[in-house]
């Protein structure tokens, strides 16, 4: 598996337009397009696959950088295990571009602009951290791994409708055993991201023992009685309440 963007050395191919000169040995023109099930055409279908492809590649290398610079050991943990599925999505989208007999080194134009957009977000997370605290560091590299996230989960969803009611042929089957592997990890990886950026925003944001509920408002758990906090680790259903201090159970409220 490689997760490195094509190159010479890699036998990148691309196909030369008014600003982008390409040496004519790795010359894509003339360079037949994957097989695209009946419906779709095969030429659009190879430059989609291409930016899909240089996007996931750009994750991987995305989720690499900020797993080494974060300072929150769970944010560490979960970066790593998304990076890992990452560089597994690379490998699907190239064992994909092969099966349907197209060069996973391709670069279509979508995809260089799709790595251009990426090596921004990228550097959207250090250019400034001079003059940045260690939590708008975090919050700026959660943030361009958000955004990264809401394009490829827009990738594959989009791949999912667009082979829906294909007909079942050889090419559609491929294309849907792929985006089956896929799909799902993309829906966890950006509800992670939704939820973890609002935790992030949440825990900056509120004063300490403050909760908010959509019918009472904001809520300080310190004026509250025992009594009273029970009730709310009742409706809860707070694991241990019976056994609970009143500290105790404004904690485990705050967590709710
Ligand atoms: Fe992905
Ligand atoms: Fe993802």
């Amino acid at each position: 598996m490689t997760t490195l963007h094509p190159t010479k050395g890699t036998g990148a191919a691309a196909k030369p337009t008014a600003v982008t000169y390409v040496d004519p040995a790795h010359d894509a023109t003339a360079t037949p397009p994957v097989q695209a099930p009946d419906g779709l055409d095969p030429d659009e279908l190879t430059d989609l696959l291409s930016a899909m492809l240089t996007h996931e590649r750009c994750g991987a290398h995305l989720y690499r950088s900020v797993a080494t610079r974060t300072t929150n050991e769970d944010l560490r943990t979960t970066y790593q295990e998304f990076g890992a599925q990452t560089e597994r999505h690379v490998a699907i989208l190239e064992e994909l571009v092969t099966e349907l007999g197209g060069n996973p080194q391709y670069v279509s134009a979508s995809a260089r602009l799709t790595e251009r957009a990426a090596a921004g977000l990228l550097e959207s997370t250090f250019m400034l951290d001079g003059s940045a605290g260690q939590p708008d560091r975090e919050l700026a590299m959660l943030e361009a791994v958000t955004l990264a996230e809401a394009k490829d989960h827009a990738n594959w969803d989009f791949l999912v409708a667009s082979i829906a009611n294909l007909p079942d042929t050889r090419e559609a089957r491929a294309l849907r055993a792929a985006t089956e592997q896929v799909e799902p990890e993309e829906e966890q990886h950006l509800s992670w991201c939704r939820d973890t950026r609002a935790q992030l925003l949440r825990a900056r944001l509120f004063t300490d023992d403050a909760v908010v509920t959509a019918e009472e408002g904001v809520i300080d758990l310190t004026q509250l009685t025992k009594e009273e906090l029970y009730s709310r680790a009742q409706d809860l259903n707070v694991h241990g309440r019976s056994d609970m201090t009143k500290d105790q159970l404004v904690k485990a409220l705050e967590k709710h």
